[in-house]
């Protein structure tokens, strides 16, 4: 039996198969994402992964409703797995924020539920680094938010030649639809044709423009001009006094498909253009108060980072470390009489915190330091027994060959 289409199983390392999900990979990125975040003072939370359905329905948009991975429970309750963080997040803000200072700047690592079509770098589960700031309308938390981005992809080894933050603004769309005389009722609808005319046939983009009285070359004449608003200057200026200008394009392409942003927005790419957005963020200053009926007003901002465009790419650049089983010492039972103290000396190497691996039943000596190798084991150790019932533990260092026999002291010393 098979897993569900669109659906992981991750294997440790070696995997099993050119195809298999790496945990080893996953977890790598998992301690990048978290060690960054906290670098940025960010502190985590986590939320249900089952939720409400009408959660979604009216704040996420038409895109993200049509994915909904949703059902009735036993309780007669229409639910919905969890599709993206955003509208957790903006919920325990809202009945919590008088709890903590301003700005709040909260993360979490969820695995994220959409019926999407399974294709390249879109899956029906991923897990999705959220990093998010609510109670500062000022654009340098925008910039912030930003640096925070590159910085995590820069934490796993990527560079400005790998990969670039398409920086844009709703706002700038929204007087760009206003000044054209475009009905308000229509905006997001426009929103969503701007957000597919990078890919989509110019002719098939044409015909949605006209019914909302926008014509396609003043869109694409808009995008091509490319020229930031004071907002987006000033972010970019934030960004190059930290050294970080260079990762940076204003790209009106970008408006970003769900529906609560309000300000800047931005998505992250490689540089070849090779993959699907890596991430996606912006500005979503009005869903704190759309949540909680008006009761709690916050300015809110925050991006999201999924794991499976990120692997593709750390893959292909070759940025992944090779993963091992991350094995401090083997340690070798080579005589059964001495079993039971070389547990002790197993138990007393896990106590001071390195990684042991012995073999459970009798095995040959030269198998169970063919499967020191294996493991890549920085050590070996075995008890010795000296006379009159007196033991040694004799280390040798794999790489060095070097060894060393001593009292369980130096064994530890040796193996630090
Ligand atoms: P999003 O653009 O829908 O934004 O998703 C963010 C990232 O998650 C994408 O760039 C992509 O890497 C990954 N992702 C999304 N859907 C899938 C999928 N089906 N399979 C694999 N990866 C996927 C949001 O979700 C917003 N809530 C982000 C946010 C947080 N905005 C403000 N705060």
């Amino acid at each position: 039996m098979e897993c569900l289409p669109g659906f992981r199983e991750f294997y440790p390392e070696p995997l099993p198969h050119k195809d298999a999900w790496s945990c080893d990979a996953r977890q790598h990125i998992f301690d990048a994402w978290r060690s960054t975040a906290r670098r940025y003072g960010f502190r985590e939370f986590d939320g249900p992964p089952l939720e409400p359905l009408e959660l979604y329905t009216a704040k996420s948009g038409a895109e993200i409703v049509g994915q909904l991975f949703n059902f009735v429970d036993k309780g007669e309750r229409a639910v919905s797995m969890r599709p993206e963080m955003t509208p957790t997040v903006s919920r325990m803000v809202a009945s919590s924020e008088r709890a903590y200072k301003k700005p709040i700047k909260w993360f979490s690592m969820p695995q994220l539920f959409r019926y999407e079509k399974q294709q390249k770098g879109r899956l029906r589960e991923h897990f999705q680094l959220n990093c998010d700031i609510y109670g500062e309308a000022d654009i340098a938390a925008d910039a912030e938010i930003v640096a925070l981005l590159v910085d995590t992809l820069r934490s796993l080894g990527l560079t400005e030649e790998d990969f670039v933050i398409r920086l844009s603004s709703r706002q700038a769309w929204q007087r760009f639809f206003a000044s054209r005389g475009g009905d308000p009722a229509h905006e997001y609808e426009f929103y969503q044709v701007i957000d597919k005319v990078e890919r989509e046939d110019p002719e098939v983009s044409a015909k949605k423009l006209q019914p909302l009285g926008i014509s396609y070359d003043d869109v694409q004449s808009f995008i091509a001009a490319a020229e930031p608003t004071p907002e987006l200057s000033e972010l970019i200026r934030n960004l190059e006094a930290r050294g970080l200008g260079g990762y940076l394009k204003v790209d009106y392409y970008v408006i970003r498909g769900l529906a609560y942003y309000t300000g800047v927005v931005f998505e992250a790419f490689d540089r070849k253009g090779e993959f699907r957005a890596i991430a996606g963020g912006g500005r979503y200053d009005q869903l704190v108060k759309l949540l909680s009926h008006g009761k709690v007003d916050l300015p809110a901002l925050g991006f999201g980072m999924g794991d499976v465009v990120l692997l593709e790419l750390l893959k292909s650049r070759g940025k992944l470390p090779k993963f091992t089983a991350g094995v401090d010492v083997l340690v070798m039972v080579e005589d059964e009489s001495l079993r039971a103290a070389s547990l002790g000396l197993v138990q007393a190497l896990r106590e001071a915190g390195r990684v042991v691996e012995y073999s459970l039943t009798p095995a040959k000596s030269d198998k169970q330091f063919k499967r020191a190798l294996e493991l890549g084991a920085r050590f070996t150790a075995k008890i010795e027994a000296g006379p009159e019932g007196s033991m040694t533990v004799k280390v040798k260092n794999l790489a060095s060959r070097a060894e060393s026999v001593g009292d369980l002291a130096a064994a530890l010393a040796a193996t630090a």
